[in-house]
């Protein structure tokens, strides 16, 4: 049995999104301790791609999820400059911008309407020919028919932003217990005032983060309703040399999205599966995704395959996050993060810094509140 400790905050879940929240509230003075039942960043973190995509991964009609995503990318860069000074590592953050290309006619009328519904929610991308998408990105097939650019788009590299983060952490004088699996909340009235860790050993806080992504929900720890569940997304990674990269931008089609970094690696993403919690890498899921990414960039085909991986996207009813005070006293979370949680990194970690100092979170979460499912 590993020592009982005392923290103010102490978060459950060691994945980019408790990770950041962790940093920021350690950086502030707080004594802060995240329990990891495994290994930091080993969940939907270690397959996500890093897409910075508010706009082009906008679903028609979530406008005030599409707010909290721009204001998470506005965030991004000072998020980056400071993580990477305090912790002397890259994280990998590049302005790159997004081409959604359309492969036939049927996918360009797809295209178009997406380009008015983005319009209509005061969202900028531009809409292209297939000659002018082919002049921007000379590695897209001849059939590409038309697409649509957001330059404005960025991405970052998910797993060098969990190693910064780690290191960060301890910088500020946070703690990471990892191999540390939270069984139970210490109960003081109505209120939380810790976790109790399946060694037996437990963490007193004044404050109690869930932020365990797709187990937020499973483990029956909070005593209050959080909908959340896993989708699973099977990812593969190909390596490019890296003057040879086969394409500048992230090129999204209807069916797949490519995402190739300065390091020469080229990630091919992602199934959206209702499986549970099985992240079984399938055959049909690795040809699906290699078939669609071929037929925008058929260089590709020449890559090496690196690696295939499926992880597990906390999913909502609502496809937005669960973010804040859960109306139990002490307990917080920030879980459900779906499509977007490396996205919303920056404003989750505001708002939670934001709460346990007590001011104001940011307007543009006040939607994503986790009472929303009481
Ligand atoms: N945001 C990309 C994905 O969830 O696949």
């Amino acid at each position: 049995m590993s020592a009982d400790s005392r923290a103010d905050l102490a978060v459950v879940g060691g994945g980019i999104v408790g990770l950041a929240c962790a940093w920021r509230a350690a950086r502030t003075g707080l004594r802060v301790e995240v329990v990891e039942r495994g290994e930091p960043g080993r969940g939907a973190t270690h397959a996500a791609a890093g897409i910075l995509a508010p706009d082009t991964e906008a679903e028609p009609g979530a406008a005030t999820l599409a707010a909290l995503g721009r204001r998470s990318l506005e965030l991004w860069p000072a998020f980056a400059e400071d993580l990477e000074r305090e912790s002397g590592r890259e994280v990998g953050f590049a302005r790159c911008g997004t081409l959604v290309v359309a492969l036939d006619r049927d996918e360009l009328d797809v295209v178009r309407r997406e380009h008015d519904v983005l319009a209509r929610m005061g969202l900028e991308a531009q809409l292209l020919s297939g000659s002018e998408c082919r002049k921007l990105e000379p590695g897209l097939a001849p059939v590409c028919a038309g697409g649509l650019l957001a330059a404005h788009e960025a991405q970052v590299d998910p797993r060098r932003v969990v190693a910064a983060l780690v290191d960060a952490l301890v910088a500020a004088g946070g703690v990471l217990r990892t191999d540390a699996e939270a069984v139970g909340l210490v109960r003081e009235g109505d209120g939380v005032r810790g976790v109790v860790l399946a060694d037996g050993s437990r963490v007193a806080a004044e404050r109690v983060l869930l932020a365990g992504g797709a187990w937020s929900g499973r483990n029956g720890l909070a005593p209050v309703p959080l909908p959340v569940r896993p989708v699973k997304g099977q990812v593969v990674r190909l390596r490019a040399p890296a003057d040879e990269l086969p394409a500048e931008r992230m090129i999204r089609s209807e069916h797949v999205y490519v995402v190739p970094r300065a390091s020469g690696e080229v990630v091919v993403g992602a199934t959206t599966e209702e499986r549970g919690f099985d992240t079984a890498v399938t055959a049909g899921g690795v040809l699906e995704l290699l078939r669609e990414a071929y037929r925008a960039l058929p260089e590709i085909a020449e890559l090496e395959l690196v690696e295939v991986t499926a992880g597990l996207r906390p999913g909502s009813p609502d496809n937005g996050p669960l973010l804040g005070e859960t109306g139990v006293d002490g307990l917080l979370v920030a879980s459900g993060h779906y499509r977007n949680g490396i996205l919303l990194t920056p404003v989750t970690a505001e708002a939670i810094e934001a709460l346990v100092a007590g001011t104001p979170p940011p307007e543009a979460v006040e939607p994503f509140s986790p009472r929303r499912f009481a």
